[in-house]
């Protein structure tokens, strides 16, 4: 606790004096760094989340509409998906690396900018659960591999075998060629990253993956990378991401995302610019899917993809949808 408040005062000095700084070479005032974004009637409470995760939806708006917090709602939300054994990209179930081993990645963040997340972890089904510990428990925010696992154990979580008859079958018939490809919009990237807003006006957001499907051993992806596969700033709103994490991580996308929205774009029009940094990165390439998943203070949400195909589910006091966004490619 002391430890995140001096990291807390630490960054505002920090921040003070960068201001300053900008004070003294531009002799002016500085602008002010949040856009006023708020209207009089923002749509809350609200849930939204990458791909058409139907129940994951439910269970996170069950949560706000009880008058739960967002925190709660995103963390309930996703560990729908965790725990669903046909879910080939997220916890149990999820598909291993080169060497059998299904590792997963998850990170927290709630609406003080407080987060945890675990990278690379095995034997556990809920890692976003592990995460929430890692920020409420810990002076730190990620934890990795067997440490993570053995802090797991220490706060009660219990080992179980994530590979299940499926997706053991699929790994042996993979090894007879170990071809190593992504499968756009199918199998190798549907992570779960959600985003809500409760009564109170308050943001949190959940990210949950196995990775890439035969994934070198050790691989990390964007999803547990806070500012990558998630970000969350209480006075602007959330990002988060699916698809290829190397790609999202090389231009901190979901930060990209959040900071574009403060500087007054709506969420679609921070998405789109999200996903154009990385294309013009990547200039002809086509084997890889990115969707980012934007909402604002306002309640307001955006996505956009590279390829035709992703979705997003949100859930609202105007009904359950599962909205189809535009792509870079046709
Ligand atoms: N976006 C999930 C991953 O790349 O692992």
């Amino acid at each position: 606790m002391e430890r995140r408040k001096f990291l807390k005062n630490s960054s505002l000095s920090a921040a003070g004096l960068v201001s300053a700084a900008a004070l003294t070479s531009c002799n002016t005032e500085p602008k002010p760094i949040n856009a006023d974004i708020s209207t009089p009637n923002p749509i809350k409470p609200i849930v939204v989340c990458t791909w058409n995760f139907f129940n994951a939806t439910n269970k996170a708006w069950e949560v706000l509409n009880s008058g739960g917090n967002a925190l709660d709602a995103v963390e309930q939300g996703v560990m729908v998906e965790e725990a669903d054994e046909t879910n080939e990209t997220v916890g149990k179930g999820g598909r291993p690396d080169r060497d059998g081993n299904v590792t997963l990645d998850a990170c927290i963040m709630d609406k003080d900018g407080n987060c945890g997340s675990v990278v690379c972890m095995q034997n556990i089904v809920h890692p976003v659960s592990v995460a929430r510990k890692v920020m409420e428990e810990t002076p730190h925010i990620i934890l990795a591999g067997k440490g993570a696992e053995k802090f797991a154990y220490e706060q009660g979580f219990k080992k179980e075998d994530l590979l299940t008859e499926s997706t053991r079958k699929q790994y042996e018939e993979w090894l007879k060629t170990s071809k190593y490809e992504t499968t756009i919009n199918i199998e190798n990237h549907d992570t779960i990253g959600m985003l809500a807003i409760d009564e109170n006006g308050d943001i949190a957001g959940a990210c949950t993956t196995s990775g890439m499907a035969y994934k070198v051993a050790g691989r990390v992806g964007d999803s547990p990378i806070i500012g990558a596969g998630l970000f969350v700033d209480n006075e602007v709103g959330g990002a988060t991401a699916t698809g290829v994490g190397e790609e999202v991580i090389r231009t901190v996308g979901s930060f990209l995302i959040v900071e574009l929205m403060r500087q007054g774009k709506s969420p679609q029009e921070a998405c789109e610019e999200g996903v154009k940094r990385i294309m013009k990165k990547n200039e002809g390439r086509k084997d890889f899917q990115i969707g980012f998943l934007a909402i604002n203070k306002n309640g307001e949400t955006g996505g956009y993809c590279v390829h035709p195909g992703f979705t997003y589910r949100e859930y609202s006091e105007n009904g359950h949808v599962n909205r189809e966004v535009t792509s870079f490619y046709e």
